[in-house]
């Protein structure tokens, strides 16, 4: 099977963006930890990183039929995308969401996420190895 990736706006500006909060790895270090540890549960991934909410929606709305499950990090649109959140729920495969930083020990703008309500888990905090748990979480849900 495969599983989706989507990185939202900003992601692409990783490593050197706030590394303070974001840390230094890139979001290429970030896909290819996403296809080894895929690979490692049998899976394959598709990745997209968007700065454009629409295309995070056609892109979501392209993986019903290819994809398994998705793994979403909306960046800022966690917090302001209705779009996002219904693209998500009208393909209606498990998602898990993934935030590098605690986003719940920051404005409290960021608390909030529109994904969060149709989401199977939500990791926040955990760096990079975030997208390892979310994947390995959702390989086993599908499994099962
Ligand atoms: C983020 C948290 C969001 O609040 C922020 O807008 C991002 C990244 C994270 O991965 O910690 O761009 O999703």
């Amino acid at each position: 099977g495969r599983l989706l990736i989507v990185n939202g706006p900003n992601l692409n500006l990783l490593g050197t963006r706030e590394p303070g909060i974001y840390g230094s790895e890139t979001l290429e270090d970030i896909h290819e930890l996403c296809r080894s540890t895929a690979a490692r549960q049998g899976f394959a991934v598709d990745v997209v990183q968007s700065n454009h909410e629409g295309e995070l929606v056609d892109a979501i709305q392209a993986a019903r039929g290819t994809a398994a499950g998705i793994v979403i990090n909306p960046a800022a649109y966690t917090h302001t995308s209705v779009a996002i959140a219904d693209a998500l729920r009208a393909v209606a495969l498990p998602v898990v969401e993934v935030h590098l930083s605690n986003v719940h020990s920051r404005e409290e703008f960021r608390r909030h996420s529109f994904v969060s309500p149709l989401a199977q888990a939500v990791i926040a905090g955990a760096g990079v190895a975030g997208y390892r748990f979310a994947i390995e979480l959702l390989a086993d849900t599908l499994r099962s």
